[in-house]
């Protein structure tokens, strides 16, 4: 059976920054309030002229750059979102499309803030089965445009980005070990994004209800989120025939600070086993674990052979954990330059467009 190895990653990234102080000015909060309670000190949002699919596509870029590895060679593209670009086509096809993977299926998949976790547990099961060989994951996050910035429960927290692994078969052991999913739906009135949907198709009165807003009850999510943390990443070490002695580095979803710290104490391991960034981008959701797993890469923590956890919780509600010992590029034959097939993907795309409207124009003519 092949395994699983996490060959590439990537992250995107927008440049404007909302400090503490900026959102004072918006709603009746403070710096010392917010990071008192969350730990969130700024977080960057997206440009209007970006969106969760530019900045998937750049993600993705990167995480193929690293890896070494063709869009063409790519089997799946899974692009976990709890702001997806529409309801659909799903984001994870704009992608396809904008990278030029000709060959690869594409899906999203909804699991809130554990999406990541999901996702990357899907595509290492197709690889493990051998039923494909490469394969793109994509956390990407635009949560700012469904925020409201008149509520100071929720607007505090959430920030944009992405991040992107490639996932590839190889008969070397290592790559993902294990992993568990889990979910209660009795909570799902916890967080909630409810317009839009077809329970509450958009009407005038869902947007005067704020219905096309992030709602939450912070006290319930911050309840369930410390009770599921720590259990999950020990289900997840178990699975994997791992301790908590084994372990590298914990790679938790960066919702709250405080959240962090009680799972570190439940698990009796140091915080600085814990990859920690919430502080300068807030809660990204899907982006969150990635960006924070790139970030230790790129300072020197995250190392190959070293085993390591992601572990998240988000609405649903879901949570879950994988067990992984983090690899890097496989060995190249040949240098390629996944970006320069952007290009090709353009003109590809535009021409089917082109083509597509012949055929309609043709069509009309024969009826
Ligand atoms: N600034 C200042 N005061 C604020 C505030 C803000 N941004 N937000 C709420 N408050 C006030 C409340 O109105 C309340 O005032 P009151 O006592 O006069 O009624 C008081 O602060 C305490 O509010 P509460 O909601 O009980 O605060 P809390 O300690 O639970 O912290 C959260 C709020 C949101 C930071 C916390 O509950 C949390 O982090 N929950 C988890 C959220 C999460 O992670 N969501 C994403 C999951 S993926």
């Amino acid at each position: 059976m092949p395994f699983a190895h996490i060959t590439g990653w990537g992250i995107s990234v927008p440049e404007p920054i909302l400090t503490n102080d900026d959102i004072a000015k918006m709603v009746d909060t403070n710096d010392e309030w917010i990071r008192d309670r969350t730990g969130i000190r700024e977080r960057h949002i997206a440009r209007e002229d970006q969106s969760t699919s530019t900045l998937a596509v750049e993600a993705a870029i990167k995480a193929l750059q690293v890896a070494n590895l063709a869009p063409t060679d790519l089997d799946l593209i899974i692009v976990t979102s709890s702001s997806p670009e529409y309801i659909f086509p799903a984001t994870a096809c704009l992608v396809q499309d904008q990278i030029g993977a000709t060959k690869a299926g594409a899906f999203d998949l909804l699991a809130a803030c554990s999406g990541f976790i999901y996702a990357v547990n899907m595509a290492a099961q197709s690889i493990r089965s051998g039923s494909i060989k490469n394969a793109l994951v994509i956390g990407s996050e635009t949560l700012s445009r469904f925020v409201n910035w008149k509520d100071r429960n929720t607007c505090i927290l959430f920030g944009d980005g992405a991040g992107a692994f490639v996932l590839q078969a190889s008969d070397q052991p290592g790559g993902v070990l294990s992993a568990v999913m889990h979910s209660d739906g009795s909570g799902a009135d916890s967080l909630t994004l409810l317009g839009g949907g077809a329970r509450h198709p958009a009407t005038e009165l869902t947007v005067h209800e704020g219905k096309h807003f992030v709602q939450m009850d912070g006290k319930a999510v911050f309840r369930f989120a410390t009770r599921v943390m720590g259990a999950a990443t020990k289900e997840a070490l178990e699975l994997a025939g791992l301790t908590t002695a084994d372990v590298d580095w914990v790679i938790p979803h960066q919702a709250n600070f405080r959240i962090i710290e009680t799972a570190a104490k439940y698990l009796k391991m140091p915080m600085d086993k814990f990859v920690v960034n919430v502080d300068r981008y807030g809660n990204t959701s899907t982006a969150s674990i990635p960006i924070a797993a790139v970030e230790a890469v790129e300072k020197g923590q995250l190392k190959a052979g070293h085993k390591i956890v992601f572990v998240g919780f988000g609405a649903g509600l879901t949570w879950g954990a994988l067990a992984a010992e983090w690899t890097g590029p496989m060995p190249a034959k040949k240098h390629v330059h996944p970006e320069q097939y952007r290009l090709f993907a353009r003109l590809r795309s535009l021409l089917r467009r082109a083509l597509r409207y012949i055929e309609g124009l043709l069509s009309r003519r024969e009826l």
